[in-house]
């Protein structure tokens, strides 16, 4: 049986790769390890948390004796590491965490995989999951491809950039079966009600004020999180070793017009009469340093791999809007707590 390790899979795409890999592969032995922060929930793992194939261990990855210890006791086949600090305006707010987890976690995986994986290292594989801010903020036109340099502007951005080249590094110095990913923005089930999309559907739910950025006109290219991961399966098991693939929806949306798209959804499930919420929306300052555009190119994959989108994005969309409103209680769970602390602080004064 092979031992797989999955770093932050009780998150938003880490449950939904756990899933994938539980259920696709009886004959590997999925290990998810998450710290459980406020973005990990092990509800959203609830119906594989039995299968044989599955282990959870709490652990936090800064921490690098517990993680030497792990890949000791173990002996891992490989590594698909998603555990980060994900969200843009946290690390406006708070930028050290992200340097620990994002940058101190992913090292201290990478050492560990060095050091017990040894002279089997080509056999084994370390798979970083990054994302496509690395790159930095599109104008108009044009789209990001695997060469485009590096250039972050945000806290967050900063520190996966920092991971990536880490990686890659890794790869160049001590010959470590490296393979790295970025991808666009995911939507879907079990997204915490932080970013965009499960957010604004939660203040609709809740007639509260739907706070955009700006004036609403950045653009992002949304992909579903289940092409996400089934791309990630695919990396995993036939990317070519040190190579970077860029994973996107070819869906670019102007966040305005999202907006009203999930609006006209939202209060069509919700019974409520056509443009009921559009009064919601309150325009407010902008985010710090807020990228303008992102667009993938995602060709390499296409080409290399075979991979592209399969879920339209009318359909995704809708499934995931009425996934939230059909899961009440999953929200008012992660949204009771600190979640109140938070929506004060980063809207209070915007
Ligand atoms: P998420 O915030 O929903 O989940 C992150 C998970 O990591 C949580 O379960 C959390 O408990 C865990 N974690 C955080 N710090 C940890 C630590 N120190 N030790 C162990 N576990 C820890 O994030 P997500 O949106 O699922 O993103 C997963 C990965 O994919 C991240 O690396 C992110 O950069 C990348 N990514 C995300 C998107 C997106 O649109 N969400 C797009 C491209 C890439
Ligand atoms: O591109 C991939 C990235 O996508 C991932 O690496 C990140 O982990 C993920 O959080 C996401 O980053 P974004 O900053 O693009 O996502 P977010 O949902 O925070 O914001 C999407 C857009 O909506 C962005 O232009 C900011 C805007 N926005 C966001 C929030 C939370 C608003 O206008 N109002 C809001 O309240």
């Amino acid at each position: 049986m092979k031992k797989i390790l999955i770093t932050g899979g009780a998150g938003f795409i880490g449950s939904h790769l756990v899933h994938l890999m539980v259920r696709k592969y009886p004959n590997y032995h999925i290990y998810n390890l998450d710290k459980l922060t406020y973005a990990g929930n092990l509800e959203n793992l609830k119906d594989i948390e039995k299968e044989s194939n599955y282990t959870f261990i709490k652990g936090d990855i800064v921490d690098e004796n517990f993680i030497n210890e792990l890949f000791a006791e173990h002996n891992f086949d490989g590594l698909i590491h998603l555990a980060a600090e994900s969200h843009v305006d946290r690390s406006i707010h708070s930028p050290l965490e992200f340097i620990y987890t994002n940058i101190v976690g992913t090292v201290n995986l990478l050492n560990a995989a060095r050091n017990t994986w040894k002279e089997d290292m080509g056999n084994k594989r370390f798979y970083h999951v990054s994302t496509d801010e690395v790159y930095g903020s599109l104008g108009e036109t044009g789209a990001f491809v695997e060469t485009t340099p590096y250039d972050p502007h945000s806290p967050y951005s900063a520190s996966k950039a920092s991971s990536d080249h880490l990686v890659r590094a890794y790869h160049d110095t001590y010959g470590l079966n490296i393979v790295i990913s970025n991808c666009s923005n995911n939507y879907g089930p079990y997204q915490f009600p932080e970013k965009l999309i499960p957010l604004f559907i939660n203040n609709i739910l809740h007639n509260r004020p739907l706070p955009v950025y700006g004036k609403g006109i950045n653009v992002r290219d949304w992909l579903y999180v289940e092409d996400h991961v089934k791309a990630i399966d695919l990396i995993y098991h036939q990317g070519r070793k040190g190579e970077t693939y860029n994973i996107g929806g070819n869906n670019e949306w102007k966040n305005i017009d999202l907006i009203h798209q999930l609006i006209a959804i939202t209060d069509e499930l919700l019974q409520r009469p056509k443009g009921t919420s559009t009064q919601l929306i309150t325009f407010v300052s902008d985010r710090k340093g807020h990228d303008l555009r992102y667009a993938i190119d995602a060709s390499k994959i296409k080409n290399e791999l075979g991979w592209q989108p399969s879920v339209q994005f009318d359909e995704g969309f809708r499934t995931t809007v009425k996934w939230y409103l059909d899961n009440e209680d999953w929200l008012k769970n992660v949204t009771s707590g600190n979640y109140q602390k938070y929506y004060e602080e980063m809207y209070s004064n915007r």
